[in-house]
């Protein structure tokens, strides 16, 4: 049987209900699916140029634009309300019957079908065709034509058969078509045509349709560019995958200067090799407090004839024969060859005052260098102190060797900037609204506190934008002027659908940019997309990740893919997530997907243990809370059963300090 494409548009409008998702582009998807159309859903914002853009665009190619566009949505009467207006004036030929059947199926169901304001026609040879935005209104309208559509389309084919004839191209299809094509070929206007094909609609079922060239979606991403814009659905990538485009198209980093006395130095990874300017320690130096001596005088009783503190200064030569008191870590004198521990001595003549003018050395066998740390010996001048690549942590322990070695400014990467902006009309900034109460449908904007202090605490820094409650155009201001300030843009939620797909097209098309992915194989965060620019582009070494608007979602997949993208751009060689084997405290259900559960990691004897942190939707702000880890649950393909039980082995991605 052959298939005819559908492209379902979905035009954002206020016909959605601010707190509903879309759900209307998978149930017109899953309607024209079970009815054998092969379907892809686009989405667009209620803008009559954008909408006009995507329409020509879908049907520039003959060879590959679809039977039919399905626009949902924008076909009411609110000031928003132009999807008619915008796809009218593109058609070759009015469709008024199909508006007609749509509007008298509606008005059997309600009088408000008045409110709709459909148009139908055909551009080249695609139908086109408008329902509106309510998964029930547009089933209920598709219900009235799409008996009749393939009928419809087979008489736009006709127009073109000498095309559809080449043998090569369909020689299965050639024998039936030629038959099917004869009697429409003795037609001579549309008008009666049209009435031929009613009237045989119940004959013309779909094992008649032929000739139909798919278009092959799933090689979007590696094909050109003008086929990639045509982006939904994105191909499904694993997450390896996903990790490896990030990995290969993450921005180079760039190198900048830094002093060590900065107070952003945390985080810094760096550019050069660092070498010593000084020896470390500069000199000879005790590591007890005691007496330096002249190894080969020892055992004796000697005269004490100086003493050194670790002060800075010459200290003079000593003679044989005589020995100096010096304490932990100050430089021992010119001549001397080991240091005496005090445990080792006795004070054999003091002054009436108690200081000391004679100290008998017990120790034997003194060897030259015994307690000392000789100059150099830490560190010698010249040699590499810190290689290339060395992230200077928080703990100290960069920042105090690069002092040691008389190091102050150092070449880093430069640390990306990470914009935060959440989109949703019922998203409520807590800080700007403490007091109001919600509305009914509103929720307080989780994701931008949760992931500013997420990026924070790998000492990146992260500048706020706020909600978008925008229109796209407004958008792509906000990304422009974003875009002088930082490095990375990272949206969650879609853009007033509470849909990230919308945010795809408004990357390509108003951006310009590159998606590399935009759904992984993974449960949660499935629509998590990532893009960058291409090279001559003004922002070539910018990123943007939309990440999904359900709070666990985001915080899973910036875990697993932002953070190694962050880590990349500022230097970080190896940005595998480490992981631990765990053992699993409770069953897991597995998903068809592969899961990354939240859970808290516990050391039990010798075994690490993961707790489920609690309801594992994405939704559940709880699950993240007090999660170490995320367990790596397989996907339910790959294991018979379905479920791992309590006592499993698994793997964890450790996330915060066990
Ligand atoms: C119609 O098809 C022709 C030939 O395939 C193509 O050149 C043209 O761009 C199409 N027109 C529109 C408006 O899509
Ligand atoms: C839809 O078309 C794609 C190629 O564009 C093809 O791989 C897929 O099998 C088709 N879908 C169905 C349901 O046959
Ligand atoms: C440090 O100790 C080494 C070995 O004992 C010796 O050769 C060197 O002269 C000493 N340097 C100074 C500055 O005391
Ligand atoms: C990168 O880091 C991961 C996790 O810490 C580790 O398992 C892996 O061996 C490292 N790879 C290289 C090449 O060092």
């Amino acid at each position: 049987m052959e298939l005819f494409n559908a492209a379902v548009v979905i035009v954002s409008s206020s016909c959605f209900s601010h707190t509903s998702e879309d759900r209307t582009g998978p149930v017109i998807a899953d309607y024209l699916e079970s009815r054998d159309w092969n379907t892809t859903i686009d989405i667009v914002d209620d803008d009559k140029a954008m909408i006009q853009e995507l329409v020509r665009r879908l049907t520039a190619d003959t060879a590959t634009a679809p039977n039919l566009i399905v626009l949902s949505g924008g076909t009411g009467f609110t000031k928003k309300d132009v999807t008619p207006e915008a796809v009218k004036p593109l058609f070759d030929k009015e469709a008024p019957g199909i508006v007609h059947a749509m509007l008298s199926h509606s008005f059997g169901i309600t009088p408000y079908a008045i409110c709709s304001r459909p148009v139908a026609g055909v551009l080249n040879e695609t139908l086109i065709v408008t329902i509106p935005g309510s998964p029930k209104g547009a089933t209920e309208n598709l219900d009235a034509i799409i008996d009749k559509l393939k009928h419809i389309l087979n008489q736009l084919r006709v127009d073109s058969a000498r095309e559809l004839h080449k043998p090569s191209d369909h020689p299965s299809s050639e024998v039936k078509h030629s038959g099917h094509s004869h009697e429409h070929s003795h037609k001579h206007s549309h008008q009666h045509s049209h009435e031929h094909s009613h009237q045989h609609s119940h004959e013309h079922s779909h094992e008649h349709s032929h000739g139909v060239k798919l278009h092959l979606l799933s090689n979007a991403l590696n094909g050109p560019v003008a086929q990639r814009a045509r982006k939904s659905p994105y191909p499904m990538v694993s997450v390896l995958q996903a990790l490896d485009y990030i990995d290969r198209f993450t921005p180079k980093p760039s190198v900048i200067k830094k002093k060590l006395t900065d107070d952003d130095i945390t985080g810094y990874v760096l550019a050069q090799d660092v070498f010593a300017r000084v020896n470390v320690p500069d000199f000879n130096a005790s590591i007890v407090d005691g007496y330096a001596v002249i190894h080969s005088d020892c055992p004796g009783t000697f005269p004490v004839v100086s003493v050194s503190h670790a002060a800075p200064g010459e200290t003079k030569r000593i003679q044989s024969g005589t020995v100096v008191r010096v304490t932990t870590g100050a430089p021992i004198p010119l001549g001397t060859t080991a240091v005496i521990p005090v445990e080792e001595t006795e004070v054999d003549k003091e002054t009436a005052d108690g200081e000391e003018v004679e100290v008998k050395i017990l120790a034997m066998n003194v060897v030259e260098g015994d307690n000392i740390r000789k100059l150099g010996s830490d560190i010698s001048k010249g040699a590499l102190a810190l290689p290339k690549g060395s992230r200077i942590s928080r703990l100290g322990g960069e920042m105090g060797l690069l002092v040691s070695i008389g190091v102050l400014e150092v070449e880093v990467y430069a640390k990306p900037v990470i914009g935060v902006l959440s989109t949703g009309d019922e998203l409520v900034d807590l800080s700007q609204s403490s007091e109001v109460p919600l509305k009914y449908g509103q929720i307080y904007d989780t994701n931008r506190p949760l992931l500013s202090q997420l990026f924070q605490g790998y000492d990146y820094k992260v500048v706020d934008f706020g909600i978008s409650h925008d229109t796209l155009g407004k958008l792509a201001e906000t990304v422009e002027s974003a875009f002088e300030r930082v490095d990375y843009f990272i949206t969650t939620g879609g853009v007033s659908m509470g849909e990230t797909d919308l945010l795809k097209p408004f990357i390509e098309r108003h951006l310009g940019g590159t998606i590399h992915f935009g759904r992984v194989a993974m449960k949660p965060g499935k629509p998590t997309t990532f893009a960058t620019f291409p090279p001559d582009h003004k922002f070539a070494n910018k990123a943007i990740f939309a990440l999904p608007g359900n709070p666990a979602s985001a915080s899973v997949t910036s875990n697993l893919f932002v953070l190694p993208s962050l880590m990349k751009f500022s230097g970080i060689a190896n940005t595998t997530r480490s992981t631990v084997d765990v053992i699993l405290n409770q069953d897991a259900k597995l998903d068809p997907r592969p899961e990354y559960q939240r859970v808290h990691i516990s050391r039990q004897g010798d075994k690490l243990v993961a707790d489920s942190t609690g309801f594992q939707r994405s939704s559940c702000v709880g699950s993240i809370a007090g999660a170490n880890g995320l367990l790596v649950l397989p996907s339910s393909k790959d294991v018979p059963s379905g479920k791992l039980l309590k006592g499993s082995r698994a793997q964890a991605i450790i996330i915060d300090i066990l």
